[in-house]
């Protein structure tokens, strides 16, 4: 059997490094495509080597430009890459645009598609991520959930067959990582210093289109993370770094700005925060694993369980509660396992092996 897997976003990097691992184990083929989408090497290089992510044996540098544009070139490197090798799967994760220019490449070529973290929805139709998820479950032949609410909601929308409950990469990922991040510091510690997190602080993460590219919205963000009473340390995404400096807007002095961090790090930060602030979809199942309270800056979120179990709330759209929300943040006094066991991996390649 051999699968050609599709990557090229930050965390695609972080879900596909268990899966590689499982196909490595197992004696399976692997051909992975990078297609560009993140190319610092603090977005994309730094996952590889930490993670130990078998290098691409196709890297195609086709970051940036619009959602068509960006997605066309992929669509067009990724068919023929697949016309040349003919795998037997087309394996793709989550909801970037490389997700689904790997999707229907694949499809297209009749080429059956697996998707990891199938069935996630926010039913918000202006998110891209939406879009491309969507668009991907409906052309997967494997679609293989991270919880629950996931086949439900592909049921809802008529899809059943090749659907399975596997648990979520990022716990295998993330398992890993606590492991060997237990009792350690500063030797993971490369970009934030010590004495950020010397006190009592809260980690912030800020990138979706929906807070970005809406300058007002992104302003009273701002607005109101410059009134916390907290140190907030930043890792700042390229995009919102360029945002910032397009709107010309500055960060108060209790908010450490820093470069994008690799996940040892991440973990840390995570596991030593008072309380996450973020619009990431993986951060807000890593602060949970960190049991660290979060509160996601968006109008939903996918990740319902973890609101559910009471370590998450969503902002919403009034951002002008963000600082008096923040103060209310409490620890809850229970918690319990979500999104699987940390084997999710195992079972995907041992289902595509049968
Ligand atoms: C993408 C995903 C989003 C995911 C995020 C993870 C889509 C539609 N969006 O958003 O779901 O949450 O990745 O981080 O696929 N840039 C750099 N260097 C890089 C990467 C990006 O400078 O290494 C800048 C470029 O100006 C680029 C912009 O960031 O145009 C946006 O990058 P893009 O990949 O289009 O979207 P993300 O916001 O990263
Ligand atoms: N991440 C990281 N360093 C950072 C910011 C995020 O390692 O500076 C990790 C984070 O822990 C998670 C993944 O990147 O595993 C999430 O990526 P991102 O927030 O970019 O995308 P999303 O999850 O929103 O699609």
């Amino acid at each position: 059997m051999k699968c050609t897997t599709v990557i090229g976003a930050r965390p695609q990097f972080i879900k596909a490094a268990p899966v590689s691992r499982a196909f490595a184990a197992a004696g399976i083929q692997q051909v992975l495509v990078h297609t560009g989408q993140h190319y610092d090497s603090k977005m994309s290089e730094v996952f590889f080597r930490e993670l130990e992510i078998p290098l691409p044996q196709h890297s195609l540098g086709l970051g940036g430009g619009t959602h068509g544009a960006m997605t066309g070139r992929m669509l067009e490197g990724i068919e023929k890459i697949l016309l040349e090798d003919r795998p037997d799967w087309v394996l793709v994760f989550g909801d970037t645009n490389s997700t689904l220019a790997g999707a229907l490449a694949a499809t297209k070529l009749h080429i059956p598609v697996c998707h990891v973290e199938a069935g996630l929805r926010s039913w918000n139709r202006r998110m891209p991520e939406e879009i491309n998820r969507v668009l991907t479950d409906h052309v997967s032949d494997r679609l293989f959930c991270s919880s629950e609410p996931g086949v439900e909601n592909l049921r809802r929308e008529g899809i059943t067959a090749g659907v399975e409950m596997v648990g979520d990469v990022m716990a295998d990922t993330n398992k890993l990582a606590q492991e060997v991040v237990a009792g350690r510091s500063a030797e993971f510690l490369q970009t934030a210093t010590p004495e950020m997190l010397a006190d009592e602080f809260a980690l912030l993460t800020l990138h979706r289109a929906e807070n970005t590219d809406d300058p007002v919205r992104f302003r009273a963000l701002v607005e109101q993370l410059n009134r916390l009473n907290i140190r907030v340390v930043f890792p700042v995404h390229p995009r919102t770094r360029k945002t910032l400096e397009r709107e010309k807007l500055s960060l108060g002095d209790h908010i450490v700005t820093i470069d994008p961090v690799g996940y040892l790090e991440m973990v840390l930060l995570l596991d030593q925060a008072r309380l996450v602030l973020t619009d990431s979809g993986g951060l807000q199942k890593e602060a949970y694993w960190s049991r660290t309270p979060c509160l996601t800056l968006r109008t939903e979120t996918e990740w319902v369980e973890t609101v559910e179990a009471g370590w998450n709330v969503v902002l919403g759209g009034e951002v002008e509660s963000l600082a008096e929300m923040v103060d209310a943040v409490a620890k809850p006094s229970s918690w319990e396992p979500l999104y699987g066991d940390g084997n999710a991996a195992g079972r995907i390649v041992a289902a595509l092996s049968t």
